[in-house]
């Protein structure tokens, strides 16, 4: 795929946007490509009907725009992020490894990219942004393509980008029930191994509860999210994601991970939404991963 798209150019005006939009994306249904005219997207074969729109400077991928959970907390996220027991603990070095291991000119996916990206881009390349909350895409103006899409239902061709990274997303990849949330968890990996060109890599980042809290999560996780709809997080112990990603990535992955080690008593906010409450790190009742796949 040769892209005409230079997103160190200074000005990216529509046209520009709407090339590199074809060039880069794909049907969310069928992954054949798409045509881009004025605000409306649509998916070149005959019979599928895809149509998806252009909106803020945002490719919406998906048939209907959802309200998200996210959309008035990217505030929240952004500050969150940056507050320095968390930056230490989830951000710093992480963002290291992702700097240190996407090459320059590569096409990288962000899933669930937030509304600001935690790491230096590689430049030159092509960074596809995409999340559930379109509020925190029109936040975010570090990517250079912005995609109003699900992991679930990746807007992109077969083996068509280079590295796929995902920062504290899949936790919140939550349906009605611990069922749900699982199937949801697969499709995202299943959708990741076909993305992914061969010899590609996939950079998780995500937090794994302590053994307890896991059991606590998963006795009352259904009840709780019956008493709260609105609470979608489910935080995955490490074997299990494990398992699930060999189950569907659908390819011969190898597998890396690695630990983060804050200083214990780096104080952190358990709850972003409250960043005056601060636990020393080895009460958090979280390990902080990296898994990274080679398809
Ligand atoms: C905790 S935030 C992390 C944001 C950013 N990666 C960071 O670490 O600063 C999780 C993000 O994942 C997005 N998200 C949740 N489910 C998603 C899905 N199925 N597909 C794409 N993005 C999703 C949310 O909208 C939110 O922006
Ligand atoms: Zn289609």
């Amino acid at each position: 795929m040769t892209s005409r798209f230079d997103p160190s150019a200074p000005t990216r005006d529509a046209e520009t946007l709407a090339r590199a939009i074809e060039d880069h994306l794909a049907c969310p249904r069928c992954h054949d490509r798409v045509t881009v005219r004025a605000a409306e997207i649509r998916c070149s074969r005959a019979g599928c009907g895809f149509t998806g729109a252009m909106a803020d400077g945002i490719a919406v991928m998906r048939g209907q725009r959802d309200g998200s959970f996210f959309d008035d907390k990217h505030g929240v996220m952004e500050h969150g992020s940056a507050e320095p027991g968390v930056r230490r603990c989830c951000y710093a070095e992480q963002a290291t490894v992702i700097e240190s291991v996407i090459p320059a000119g590569a096409v990288v996916v962000d899933v669930g990219c937030g509304p600001a990206l935690p790491y230096q881009r590689a430049k030159p390349g092509t960074l596809i942004g995409v999340d559930l909350s379109y509020e925190s895409l029109r936040a975010n103006t570090e990517v250079d393509i912005r995609v109003y899409g699900s992991a679930a239902e990746l807007p992109l061709a077969d083996a068509s980008v280079d590295a796929i990274v995902s920062l504290y997303a899949i936790h919140h990849f939550g349906g009605q029930t611990r069922r749900e949330n699982e199937r949801r968890v697969a499709r995202g990996f299943a959708e990741f191994g076909r993305v992914l060109k061969p010899g590609g890599s996939l950079f998780i980042f995500e937090l794994s509860p302590w053994w307890p809290i896991w059991q606590l999560q998963c006795a009352t996780w259904n009840l709780v999210r019956k008493l709260m709809p609105s609470m979608d997080i489910f935080f995955w112990l490490e074997n299990r994601l494990l398992n699930v990603a060999a189950a569907h990535l659908g390819r011969a992955a190898t597998l890396r991970r690695v630990r983060f080690q804050a200083p214990a008593l780096t104080p952190i906010p358990p709850v972003f939404a409250c960043p005056s409450l601060k636990i020393p790190r080895f009460l958090f009742p979280f390990h902080v991963h990296l898994y990274h796949w080679t398809v």
